[in-house]
């Protein structure tokens, strides 16, 4: 009678150590790279573009760790000399088809995009390509090849720290995301490209890249309500994932766990994932699209920087994502339909959100206080009761 007493103490006790340990080290696990992307200026977006020296001075004053170029200009590059902000570089589309056909042509890229650079400049890594299967399908069959040549070319140079990839669109090759068990990529870009790119990825170390927008999944779904992409704490806002039984509190997680059940079902669980696009347009010029508004725009980077910062990750992937660029750093200056930004055209402060992981501290600092108060918790259990000492 009292050794069952005293196992199904034990038992519990080690029911609870197992909560408290879930509950107290698991979050803030995650760190996440918050950085932003800066678009290629042309006559019709940025005809007057601030100079490069400028941006770079910006990016670090507001604290952004990394900044996506969805082009590559050398002065731009240059610009980030000697400093601590590292970069994404992109080889657009119609370049792919060449460095396909010839490692010399990866070779000369390299030769005036990184090698006058780095290591002086933090580059991290290159997108071949950007949303290349939606934007040139055309090129596809080129893709691989040219990823290929990039990666070997880097080789040549000695250079082995600069990850290779390209970049994906979430609708483009995603299917039935919801709930995130059901998700896998579609079909065709699956055989032609993401099968042997996720092979490349896990043999070179690298990262499977994807543009991620709450926005429009939440535009194409009437029944979300808003809270949920606007990281909203309702009593009422979430979805449960039935088949994983995770529940979801909001729809970015949903999405990032929706490629990492892609990537598990294409036999690759575990490559990191950067999300090399995500935003919330503060206007747009078609009148009924009242949800493009600065507050829900604000609501959305507020939310998510501090989600990213809280350490928590995603349900599926408790180290979270590897680095989050928000989709723009600067509106274009020629109005478009939407305004992305989260500065105006002069530079100025959309939002007021801190994007420096510093400031993360005080969450990470409760987060040890709360990991701290567990294990004094766990040590009162552990004197109480003495017979599951032994035991652990
Ligand atoms: C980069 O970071 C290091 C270490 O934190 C710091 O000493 C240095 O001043 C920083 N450099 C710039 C240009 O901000
Ligand atoms: C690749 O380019 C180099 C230099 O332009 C040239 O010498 C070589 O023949 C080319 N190789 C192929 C396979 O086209
Ligand atoms: C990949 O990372 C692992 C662990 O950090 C390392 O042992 C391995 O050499 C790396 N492979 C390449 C190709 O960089
Ligand atoms: C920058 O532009 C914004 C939006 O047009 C405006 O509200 C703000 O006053 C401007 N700031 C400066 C310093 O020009």
């Amino acid at each position: 009678m009292a050794s069952h007493f005293a196992l199904s103490a034990v038992a519990g006790l080690i029911l609870t150590l197992s909560l408290l340990t879930v509950t107290t080290s698991l979050p803030n696990t995650a760190s996440t790279v918050i950085g932003a992307t800066y678009s290629a200026s042309t006559a019709a977006t940025y005809p007057t573009p601030p100079t490069p020296e400028r941006v770079a001075s910006t990016v670090s004053s507001l604290g952004i760790s990394s900044l996506r170029l969805d082009f590559s200009d050398p002065a731009l590059v240059r610009a980030f000399l000697y400093s601590n902000t590292t970069l994404l570089l992109t080889i657009p589309n119609p370049l792919v088809p060449p460095l396909a056909a010839n490692r010399s042509n990866a070779l000369r890229w390299l030769y005036a995009h990184v090698v006058p650079f780095f290591p002086r400049t933090k580059i991290s890594a290159i997108s071949v390509g950007n949303d290349l299967l939606e934007a040139t399908p055309e090129f596809s069959q080129f893709l691989i090849p040219a990823i290929r040549n990039v990666h070997l070319a880097l080789l040549d140079l000695g250079i082995r720290k600069i990850a290779v990839s390209t970049t994906f669109s979430f609708v483009n090759v995603v299917t039935t995301p919801f709930p995130p068990s059901t998700a896998q990529f579609q079909d065709a870009p699956l055989q032609t490209v993401i099968r042997p790119l996720l092979q490349f990825l896990r043999d070179t170390n690298s990262s499977f890249f994807i543009n991620i927008y709450p926005y429009n999944q939440y535009r194409l779904r009437s029944e979300i309500p808003i809270s949920f992409p606007l990281f909203q704490e309702h009593p009422f806002s979430f979805r449960d994932d039935v088949t994983t039984g995770v529940r979801y509190r909001n729809l970015f997680d949903m999405m990032v766990d929706a490629v990492i059940s892609s990537m598990a079902v294409a036999g690759h669980e575990n490559i990191p994932l950067i999300v090399t696009e995500t935003g919330w347009p503060s206007s747009s010029t078609d009148p009924s699209e009242v949800d493009a508004n600065p507050v829900y725009a604000e609501l959305y980077f507020k939310g998510l920087v501090g989600h990213l910062k809280s350490g928590r990750g995603t349900p599926l992937r408790k180290e979270g994502v590897t680095a989050v660029y928000i989709y723009e750093l600067i509106d274009k200056q020629v109005k478009q339909g939407r305004n992305w930004g989260i500065l105006f055209p002069n530079m100025t402060k959309k939002y007021k959100i801190d994007y420096s992981s510093g400031s993360g501290s005080i969450l990470v600092g409760f987060g040890f206080l709360e990991m701290v108060i567990g294990q004094v918790l766990v040590f009162a259990f552990l004197l109480r009761g003495n017979a599951a000492i032994s035991l652990l």
